[in-house]
């Protein structure tokens, strides 16, 4: 036997347990995560951003090493229980992480409250994960559907816009957006005079195009994110829609989408928990780190997915990495103030951020700040009883 091998041998026989001693068994994250689809490139950003900030941390979260068990759930609903059960059962994961897709996100909720595993959502907006399904193991480091379009309502509304189209696709991502943009612009002396969908994730837009045309609006608002965002920005500058009716959105419309939008999204106004010039020292140092590891820049999809890991951390960190402390790790999250990019947020009672809105407006091929929409908006939660 030579000396280098038996060198070797001796450090893993010896270093094994000492190892072990020293971190515990690793943990497991279920990251649930589109990875083909209109919503492939936010579930790339959501894992960028999680992987980053446990890479910051040397790997691990309040020292146990952290290992990943992964599935494309294809933001399709329908194989969404099988496969959240294949996280749980096959690769007994410790802790999942998902989805983008609202309809995916409330079967994943469903599961997690049956099975008490902790679910920490990174994007899906739907209002059930932290109203009516609303679990001490569920949390949201993202938005609810209801908060960007909400905000977006009282823009619209002060700038005096009377009569309004909204354009989405037919889910609760849509719906709940359309929902709560008309929440405020309603109440703010607006109209919806038509609410135009098509079912996700379709993108022939062509007809609902023209029947906006038809209808003459003061503007339009809509829901679209992804590749059908990219999409629909294209085809409504082609159809001559950009000069005559002004478009806003929920932030999605324009985040990590400008390179492929080109022109066609240029001076977009858009509300969202994020932009790409906050110039805090927080964004800043995170932008960078971003950049550095990935070569590209950050979007909110990477936020979430960086703040998600954050709360994992806190819960983890208040029961020393013991996961089976389940009340104290739950109530951690619950209490944590999150130092996020975006700005610190807190969680509501129900478990979704309560956080400032930007208005945001495109410049080149940035998401540029214009100024706050909504201070600390919290999602009224409404049916959550913990
Ligand atoms: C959703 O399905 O909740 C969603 C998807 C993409 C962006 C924002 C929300």
């Amino acid at each position: 036997m030579n000396v280098i091998r038996t060198v070797l041998i001796a450090a893993a026989v010896l270093g094994a347990p000492l190892a072990t001693a020293q971190t515990g068994p690793k943990l497991k994250v279920g990251l649930m995560l589109p990875a083909s689809g209109t919503y492939a490139a936010l579930g790339t950003a959501i894992e960028n951003g999680f992987k980053l900030y446990v890479a910051e941390h040397g790997g691990k979260l309040a020292g146990r090493e952290i290992e990943f068990a992964q599935v494309d759930d294809e933001s399709d609903p329908a194989k969404a229980t099988d496969n959240v059960n294949k996280l749980i059962k096959r690769d007994s994961v410790d802790v999942l992480v998902g989805s983008v897709h609202s309809g995916v996100a409330m079967a994943m909720a469903k599961v997690a409250r049956d099975t008490g595993t902790p679910l920490i959502v990174p994007n899906a907006g739907a209002a059930a994960v932290t109203g009516s399904m609303c679990a001490p193991n569920i949390f949201r480091s993202s938005f609810s559907n209801w908060q960007p379009g909400y905000a977006m309502g009282e823009v619209m509304a002060l700038k005096g816009y009377k009569s309004v189209v909204t354009i989405t696709w037919k889910y609760a991502a849509g719906d709940e957006s359309v929902g709560g943009f008309k929440d405020a612009f309603e109440k703010g002396g607006g109209k919806v005079i038509k609410e135009l969908s098509l079912a996700f994730p379709d993108v022939e837009f062509q007809a609902l195009l023209t029947e906006i045309a038809a209808a003459k609006p003061d503007a339009v608002y809509t829901f679209f994110a992804g590749g059908g965002a990219v999409k629909f920005v294209k085809d409504y500058a082609a159809a001559g829609l950009k000069k005559s009716t002004p478009l806003y959105g929920a932030g999605f419309l324009t985040d990590g989408t400008l390179e492929a939008q080109g022109a066609d999204a240029e001076g977009l106004l858009t509300t969202l928990h994020y932009a790409d010039d906050l110039g805090t020292p927080r964004d800043n140092a995170f932008r960078l780190a971003y950049a550095k590891a990935y070569q590209i820049q950050p979007d909110v999809y990477a936020v979430q997915g960086y703040d998600a890991a954050q709360m994992l951390a806190a819960g983890l960190t208040a029961v020393k990495g013991d996961l089976s402390k389940k009340a104290e790790f739950n109530a951690a999250i619950e209490k944590a103030k999150i130092d996020s990019p975006r700005g610190a947020f807190t969680l509501s009672r129900s478990h979704n951020p309560v956080q400032d809105i930007y208005l945001r407006k495109v410049v080149g091929k940035q998401n540029k700040l214009v100024g706050l929409a909504s201070r600390a908006l919290a999602d009224p939660g409404l049916g959550c009883r913990m």
